[in-house]
C-alpha cells in the first residue's frame, strides 16, 4: 500500500530518538547508558500510562548534548517521515527539558532549526517549529523561556503545552498564551489525552488555542463535541500513542472512526514514534487493519491534516 501524502502536526522531536540513535549519541558523548543494548532498552517500552512513558522519554534525552546531536535526531526523523508520505511537518520540541539539563536554548533550538531550514531541499518536506512548555513545571518558568525565545528571535511559529496532564489544567498557563498570541505565535495545547473534557474547554476558552493535541476525551461531553464540530477546531489524534499509553484499551476501541463520523476535524499523527510503535504510515496501516477505513475516510484525514496546518494558501495548494 503506497503511503498517503499528509501533514504531520503532532510530533515531539525528542520522541523520535530511536534506540539505535540513543546508543550512537551516548557513545559519541561518552555517556554510559543503564541498558545492556538496544533490545534491553526497547523491552522497557511497555507503558502503563503517560507518566511511565515520560519518565523514560526525559531520561533518554540525556544523550542530546551538542547542536549536532539535535540536528542528527531531526534529520533522522525527516528521512523516515518522508518515506511515510509526510509532505509537511509541524514539529514540537521541549526546550525546558534541555535547559533543566544545562543545555542552552541556542544549542537545542539551533540544532533542530538547522535541520528544518533545509528540510524541503533535503527531504521534500516543508517544516516549522513549535516550542512546547512543560505543564508540570511552573508557569513562571514557561513565561521566562518564552521571553528568551522571543528575544533571540527563535524560528518558532507557535507554542504548545505538553507533559503530565492531570493536575495541571490549561488555565495555569493563561499569561504564557496571552504573551505568545500578542507576539503573533500560533497557540496549541495538549488537552483531553488523559485529562477531562473540562481541560479541553479551558484550552479553548482561556488559552484560546488554534489547534488541540489529542482531545479524544471531548467525546464525553456532547455540548463540547458540538462546539468543536461547529468551529472545526483541529484535533491532532495519535492512535498508536493512545494505545501504548493506555488511553484506550486496544486500537479497536479507539474513537477515531466515531470522531470522523461526528464531523470533527481530526488528523492522524505519530506523537512519539520511536516509543509508540511507529510513524504516520504505521498509524494509518494499523487503522486500516483495525477498522478497514475506506478511501473516503483516508482522504478526509489527509485533507484535514493539510487544512489544519499553519501554512500559506499557496503552500497548501501546492501540497493538495
Ligand atoms: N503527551 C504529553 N506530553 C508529551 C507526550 C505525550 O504523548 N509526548 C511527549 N510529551
Ligand atoms: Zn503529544
Amino acid at each position: 500500500m503506497p503511503s498517503l501524502p499528509c501533514a504531520e502536526l503532532h510530533l515531539h522531536i525528542e520522541g523520535t530518538l530511536e534506540p539505535e540513535l540513543i546508543f550512537t549519541l551516548a557513545a559519541r558523548n561518552g555517556i554510559r547508558l543503564p541498558y545492556a543494548d538496544t533490545a534491553d532498552l526497547a523491552d522497557r517500552y511497555a507503558f502503563t500510562d503517560l507518566q511511565s512513558f515520560l519518565d523514560l522519554y526525559y531520561a533518554n534525552m540525556d544523550v542530546l548534548r551538542t547542536e549536532a546531536d539535535f540536528t542528527d535526531m531531526t534529520r533522522a526523523y525527516l528521512r523516515r517521515t518522508a518515506a511515510a508520505g509526510v509532505r509537511h511537518a509541524e514539529i514540537m520540541m521541549d526546550p525546558q527539558a534541555h535547559l533543566a539539563r544545562g543545555i542552552a536554548l541556542e544549542t537545542c533550538v539551533g540544532g533542530v532549526a538547522a535541520a528544518l531550514s533545509t528540510s524541503e531541499a533535503d527531504y521534500g518536506i516543508s517544516t516549522s517549529l513549535i516550542a512546547a512548555f512543560l505543564r508540570d513545571r511552573p508557569a513562571a518558568e514557561a513565561l521566562a523561556v518564552l521571553r528568551d525565545l522571543l528575544a533571540m528571535e527563535a524560528p518558532i511559529i507557535g507554542i504548545g503545552l505538553d507533559s503530565a496532564e492531570v493536575g495541571y489544567p490549561p488555565s495555569l498557563f493563561a499569561e504564557v498564551y496571552d504573551v505568545a498570541r500578542a507576539a503573533g505565535l500560533k497557540c496549541i495545547a495538549h488537552a483531553g489525552e488523559e485529562g477531562p473534557p473540562g481541560y479541553v474547554r479551558e484550552a479553548l476558552d482561556i488559552l484560546r488555542v488554534d489547534r488541540l493535541d489529542h482531545g479524544i476525551r471531548c467525546l464525553e461531553d456532547e455540548a463540547l463535541v458540538q462546539r468543536l464540530v461547529a468551529d472545526q477546531v483541529p484535533l491532532t489524534v495519535c492512535p498508536l500513542s493512545n494505545v501504548r499509553l493506555r488511553a484506550v484499551a486496544t486500537l479497536r476501541d479507539h474513537p477515531l472512526p466515531a470522531m470522523l463520523a461526528r464531523g470533527l476535524n481530526v488528523s492522524v499523527n505519530s506523537d512519539d514514534p520511536a516509543y509508540f510503535g511507529g510513524y504516520v504510515d504505521d498509524n494509518f496501516s494499523a487503522l486500516r487493519q483495525s477498522f478497514g477505513l475506506g478511501v473516503d475516510d483516508l482522504a478526509t484525514l489527509a485533507a484535514n491534516s493539510f487544512r489544519s496546518a499553519f501554512i500559506s494558501g499557496e503552500r497548501r495548494a501546492a501540497l493538495l
